[in-house]
């Protein structure tokens, strides 16, 4: 089923439980425009207001690539130093929006995953590639630095000077080399890659929806922070956790050996 069907730049289909969003530029790699990053927007609104979805999956179309960055051609235009401040306010906000979604996102990177690409990717909770997939910063041979947060995503996850090498020099990384770097969590083969990610979004959707935000907001806060606030945030998100329905019937269904059926509750 296809959902905010005006959309031109990207495409949002509703799964069992899950969405799948698309980013649909296939001729120029799927670089982000303007007209991309609005849509994206819009389809966050969407996803957040329909309740029955509780995963997304983030892709790009075609072979080749995921998303091979900001759209340079209109880059290229930007004038001011304020308006390109403005730009890259303007993306990482997105994607900060996108990290802290209440469900969880799987980025299923099917090829160049480059710049804002790659930046998109790094906001995502879980990510799967394709063994075809390939993840840089290139924004150094443009004579710029990344802008939609990568500087700082990628020295979080992977250290400080590994963001600096792959920042500095604009060498690309393989899928092995950024599963290696604790970047990637599965890397499957390109033929498989829609089907892992599929799989991996419908079993998302079935675990508690309360549970789920829970972890992913601890974990986020957490890891910006020191362990003391980190672990009172994790004993007090475990009793709003306990209020809920859904542990009653995880529980319940253990105890009388059969599968849970969580509802959000
Ligand atoms: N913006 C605009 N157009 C892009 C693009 C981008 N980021 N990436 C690719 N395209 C376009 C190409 O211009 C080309 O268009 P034409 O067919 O009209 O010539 C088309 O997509 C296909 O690309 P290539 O012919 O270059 O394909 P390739 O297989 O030879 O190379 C590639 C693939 C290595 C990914 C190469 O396209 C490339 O280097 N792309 C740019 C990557 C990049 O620099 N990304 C960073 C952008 S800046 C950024 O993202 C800033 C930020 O942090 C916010």
């Amino acid at each position: 089923e296809g959902i905010g069907l005006d959309f031109t730049q990207i495409t949002l289909e509703m799964e069992d439980g899950w969405a799948l969003l698309t980013i649909n530029r296939p001729k120029v790699l799927n670089a982000l425009n303007q007209e991309t990053l609005q849509e994206l927007e819009r389809a966050l609104d969407e996803v957040e207001r329909r309740k029955e979805i509780r995963a997304l999956v983030i892709t790009g179309a075609g072979e080749k690539a995921f998303v091979a960055g900001a759209d340079i051609t209109e880059l290229r235009r930007i004038e001011t130093a304020g308006e390109a401040e403005r730009q890259a306010t303007l993306g990482q906000t997105l994607f900060t929006r996108l990290e802290e979604l209440p469900i969880p996102v799987v980025m299923a990177v099917n090829g160049y995953a480059l710049g804002g690409g790659f930046e998109l990717a790094l906001s995502g909770d879980i990510l799967l590639a394709s063994d075809q997939a390939q993840f840089g910063l290139p924004e150094i041979n443009l004579g710029v630095l990344p802008g939609y947060g990568g500087t700082q995503r990628l020295a979080r996850l992977a250290g400080k000077n590994t963001a600096k090498y792959f920042a500095l020099t604009g060498d690309r990384m393989d899928a092995e080399t950024a599963y290696h770097l604790g970047i990637v969590q599965r890397v499957v083969p390109a033929a498989n890659l829609k089907e892992e990610a599929k799989s991996l979004a419908a079993k998302l959707a079935r675990k508690a929806p309360i549970a789920i935000r829970y972890i992913k907001q601890v974990i986020n806060q957490g890891s910006e922070t020191d362990l003391k606030t980190g672990l009172r945030l994790e004993a007090s998100s475990f009793g709003v956790v306990f209020d809920s329905q859904d542990r009653v019937e995880g529980m319940d269904a253990f105890l009388e050996k059969r599968k849970p059926s969580f509802r959000g509750e």
